[in-house]
């Protein structure tokens, strides 16, 4: 496996490739990353995975510093993953002067939700992963379903440039309890780690009584909210939403329930398709 530590370093190590997989990360690296990685190594002749905490997309009150960085671990992993190249720029290299030219989504999808509740992230993962696009240049390109508005921002912003990468999705990894993998969880406590799949089991009775017929959704979700908080979370929402654009469902919709709270000072996030 080939580590690319500068845009220049990478574009020499991917010609020669015909095709490129892309898996775009932060770094902090579990299974449900190296899970991306084995699904992107059949779509292209290399497989590449990113590293890369992007300043652009964290508010400042956000966990940018203290987001955990542990690149040697994470190139062991991608190695035994199967990973050809790793992609690792340092942010000088990465961003040489301020990145002024951005990518502004829609604010129909990427001001609600996780936009509202985080002004600008999708800003900054738009132009972070645009930019990933233009030094790889990927045919393909995996995104974690478990950031699922994130997805459907990406395909939008594919479909709109007419870039021409296959975006694929991947499912969610989850631990033994049903909590979703998430670099995150590694700032809980073992009690709050305890309660945490309290949040995908709050997910899941949505679902279910979607599925069995519930049709005031406003109702099924101040009770979701209600229940979570009464154990101690601070949800900022759990919500049922059509599947490709996040709005509110209309009937024969494929639907998505989705939810954020905060366990702690940690805030987690996570998802079902109904
Ligand atoms: O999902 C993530 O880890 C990040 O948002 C991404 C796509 C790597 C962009 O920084």
């Amino acid at each position: 496996m080939l580590i690319a530590h500068s845009i220049a370093e990478l574009r020499h190590h991917l010609a020669g490739f015909n095709d490129h997989a892309l898996v775009p990360t932060m770094g902090n690296l579990h299974e449900g990353h190296l899970a991306l990685v084995r699904q992107a190594k059949p779509l292209a002749d290399v497989t590449v995975a990113s590293i890369f905490v992007n300043r652009l997309q964290f508010l400042p009150h956000e966990d940018f510093d203290t987001y955990p960085r542990t690149r040697d671990s994470d190139c062991a992993k991608l190695e035994a993953a199967g990973c050809d190249i790793v992609f690792a720029p340092s942010e000088q290299d990465f961003y040489p002067e301020p990145q002024t030219f951005k990518v502004q989504p829609p604010a129909d999808l990427a001001d609600i939700l996780e936009g509202h509740f985080r002004p600008g992230f999708f800003v900054g993962v738009c132009t972070v992963v645009m930019k990933l696009f233009a030094c790889i240049q990927p045919r393909a390109a995996v995104f974690g379903k478990k950031d699922y508005q994130q997805l459907m921002v990406i395909r939008r912003m594919v479909r709109q440039f007419a870039l021409p990468i296959e975006i694929v999705a991947g499912e969610t990894c989850r631990a033994d309890d049903g909590l979703a993998l998430s670099s995150r969880n590694g700032y809980l406590s073992a009690d709050q780690r305890g309660e945490a799949v309290h949040l995908s089991k709050a997910l899941q009775a949505m679902a279910a009584a979607v599925r069995a017929g519930a049709t005031d959704l406003t109702r099924l979700e101040a009770d979701a909210m209600t229940a979570l908080s009464a154990r101690g979370w601070k949800a900022d929402y759990l919500t049922v939403r059509r599947q490709h654009d996040l709005q509110a469902p209309t009937p024969g919709d494929a639907l998505v329930v989705l939810g954020a709270a905060k366990l702690g000072a940690t805030r987690l996030i996570d998802n079902l398709e109904v």
